[in-house]
């Protein structure tokens, strides 16, 4: 019975051995398991915390990048003008804004008689059919380097002179921001500046134009730019 006692207790402690040694096992593979885990997570923990700690970080130099680049970016004041009554207003918007000026030159220059309105001249011709697209002398360098565009165009006819439209054309404009004014006898600018916006990509920041006479002054220009585009440090 001694004998059986014996044999029963060691088979009961035999099992519990083997059911220890079971879950040291388990438990060294467990502790491996986290070793390991910690051991080829430690070099992926740092660059994945160093790369969620920067990455915010880098976004945020991005962002600031692409806010000092748009800050950065210049201001071009591009003007049609064939008896001097828009280039005037241009100058002045160009020495306001500390921007660059650039007239549009049409490859074959209006003499008198092509202005003469209402006469059936090449000006009239032109406004008449709103698909004549006259060619431009010359092309703006790195239109990249501008944020914003200042357009300003005498009225011919109710509209901008259809060599305005050649100028938006040749051109991608996504994402400037284009502020229109024009000169004119005594038309306001009407439709001249939406049909103008029609003719840009929808990206185009489009700004409200307005129409100035010939006697306008510098400051008058300054108020108005200011009402438009901010001051320097908002632009
Ligand atoms: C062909 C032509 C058509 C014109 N049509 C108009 C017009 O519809 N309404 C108006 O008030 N002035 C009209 N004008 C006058 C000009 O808009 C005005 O003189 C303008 O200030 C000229 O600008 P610039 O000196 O920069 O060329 C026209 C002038 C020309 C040459």
């Amino acid at each position: 019975m001694k004998t059986l006692v014996r044999v029963i207790y060691s088979v009961i402690l035999g099992i519990e051995m083997a059911a220890l040694t079971g879950c040291a096992g388990t438990a060294a593979a467990e502790i491996r398991g986290k070793t390991s885990r910690a051991a080829v997570a430690e070099p992926e923990t740092l660059p994945g915390s160093f790369q969620e700690a920067s990455e915010p970080f880098a976004s945020t130099q991005d962002i600031m990048q692409e806010t000092d680049g748009d800050k950065n970016k210049k201001v071009l004041v591009v003007y049609f003008s064939c008896t001097g009554t828009t280039r005037t207003l241009a100058q002045y918007a160009a020495q306001i804004l500390g921007g660059d000026l650039y007239e549009i030159v049409p490859q074959e220059l209006y003499t008198e008689a092509d202005l003469a309105y209402y006469t059936g001249g090449r000006a009239d011709q032109e406004q008449n059919d709103e698909s004549v697209r006259p060619q431009i002398s010359g092309s703006v360098e790195q239109m990249d380097s501008y944020g914003t565009i200042v357009l300003a165009y005498p009225i011919w006819h109710g509209q901008a002179p259809r060599i305005v439209s050649t100028f938006l054309e040749n051109y991608d404009f996504s994402g400037k921001t284009i502020l229109p004014f024009c000169t004119s006898h005594s038309s306001g600018i009407g439709s001249s500046a939406e049909n103008l916006h029609g003719l840009c990509s929808d990206s185009v920041i489009w700004l409200d134009g307005k129409r100035f006479e010939s006697q306008t002054s510098r400051a008058e220009m300054e108020t108005w730019l200011e009402s438009q585009l901010g001051d320097g440090n908002e632009r």
